[in-house]
């Protein structure tokens, strides 16, 4: 049965497109840095705390109940990264978890020890690696970004692994020009050697199918800010990895995975809401089980993006002045395109287009070595993300705006007015 992608119905899901600036729309073009919440995870946050929430461990409905609701968003989040229910771990954010998972894993670490990160990765899947293989002396190696091309070059991933090496970070799509990579290449590369692989899927998970096993992660890691629920981040880490890991934790806290990993009291109204987010992202899709649906909805999603981005990219690269940061045709992509402008400064043109209701961002936003080697640190670039309720007039809309933008003076501050949905 072929299904069409209704946007009026998925944008009746967010409510937060109800606001306005300065009488218009707002149009929410920042995706990448969070997206919108949809309805049902707003609805189960309000729920949780509305029925009396609990702590785990007790006696009585509350904290039975929510032990249910922890075990339903971890069964959900499993079929959605194609893992286990007992690989899942929930955090306060991907970078937290990130930082968790590397101190742990590098107690093994010495100074014979190898890890490899790439230039094409936001931080918070380098940092906690390079700053963990410092602390036991270990070696950092980093595979090149190609400047032009925008991907990893593959040669020299292929180079920096070897005996030695104890893990590969590296990020399933790139937050900043959205080139997905071919993790599960890079996987069996690493596999060969017996080495781990730490996969970052913050800017994937929104946008493509994600699947542990087919990319070969040891470790994956997400956050549901950014996949329409709230600010949570999700651990995949495979089970046997996971049971052997040696996790910084408090003597009385269970040691058995995942909860070893979930420091302390977990946020549980938000955890209700990686469920809600995630069984709004079914609803787009069809299927027997949860994962069917899962799946079939980011299908859904990417193939609708993916369209709507081929236009933006398009309308950009015909825009006087305009130059995009994009990988190639035939390498695949997430709908976030990054762009400079001659003449005008990122920020100048996100104050201008967020005056006329387009909150789009500016900067490196933490993929900062790919700025770098751009040559762009000092003022990044502007980034446009798409989500599946970016609608078409929207995209039009933005591209007549910023073409028009460029020759008008920008709107005083004094006569903002921005209208919060009520
Ligand atoms: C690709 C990527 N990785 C990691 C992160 C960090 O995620 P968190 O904010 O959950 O720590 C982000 C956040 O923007 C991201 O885009």
């Amino acid at each position: 049965m072929e299904r069409t992608y209704d946007i009026e119905a998925v944008r009746k899901e967010f409510p937060a497109l109800d606001r306005t600036h300065n009488g218009r729309p707002a149009v929410y073009l920042d995706g990448p840095g969070g997206s919108q919440m949809a309805r049902p995870s707003i609805a189960a946050m309000l729920r949780y705390m509305e029925a009396g929430g609990a702590n785990l461990h007790g006696a009585f409905p509350t904290s039975f109940e929510t032990e249910e609701i922890l075990a339903e968003a971890r069964e959900a989040s499993a079929a959605f990264l194609g893992a286990r229910p007992d690989e899942i771990a929930f955090g306060a954010n991907m970078t937290t978890l990130t930082y968790g998972i590397s101190r742990a894993l590098s107690r093994e670490w010495n100074s014979n020890s190898e890890i490899v990160v790439t230039e094409l990765d936001h931080r918070a899947n380098v940092d906690p690696w390079i700053q963990a293989a410092e602390d036991r002396g270990a070696k950092i190696r980093w595979v090149r970004l190609d400047p032009d091309a925008l991907t990893l070059d593959e040669e020299d991933i292929e180079n920096a692994i070897n005996e030695n090496t104890k893990l590969v970070a590296v990020g399933l799509a790139s937050n900043i020009v959205g080139t997905v990579t071919d993790v599960a290449r890079v996987s069996e590369m690493a596999h060969a050697f017996g080495v781990l692989v730490a996969v970052d899927a913050v800017h994937a998970a929104p946008h493509i199918p994600v699947d542990r096993v087919a990319l070969g992660a040891d470790i994956l890691t997400c956050s549901a800010y950014k996949f329409f629920g709230p600010h949570v981040g999700v651990a995949a880490i495979k089970g046997e990895l996971f049971e052997n890991l040696g996790v910084y934790k408090v003597e009385p806290a269970p040691n058995y995975s995942p909860d070893k990993l979930e420091t302390g009291t977990q946020n549980h109204e938000g955890i209700a809401g990686v469920k809600g987010a995630l069984d709004f992202i079914a609803s787009l899709g069809d299927g027997e089980t949860m994962r069917e649906r899962l799946l079939s909805g980011m299908e859904n999603i990417e193939e609708y993006e993916d369209a709507l981005a081929g236009k933006l990219r398009a309308a950009l690269r015909e825009t006087p002045s305009v130059k995009i940061y994009s990988a190639p045709e035939g390498v695949r992509k997430t709908p976030t395109v990054a762009f400079r402008a001659e003449g005008i400064s990122p920020r100048e043109i996100c104050e201008r287009m967020a005056a006329e209701g387009y909150f789009i961002g500016d900067g490196h936003f933490y993929a900062s070595t790919v700025v770098e080697r751009l040559g762009l640190r000092e003022e990044g670039v502007v980034r446009v993300g798409l989500a599946p309720y970016t609608s078409e007039e929207e995209v039009e809309g933005f591209v007549g705006s910023l073409r028009s933008g460029f020759s008008q003076e920008p709107r005083a501050k004094s006569q903002e007015r921005s209208e919060r949905p009520s």
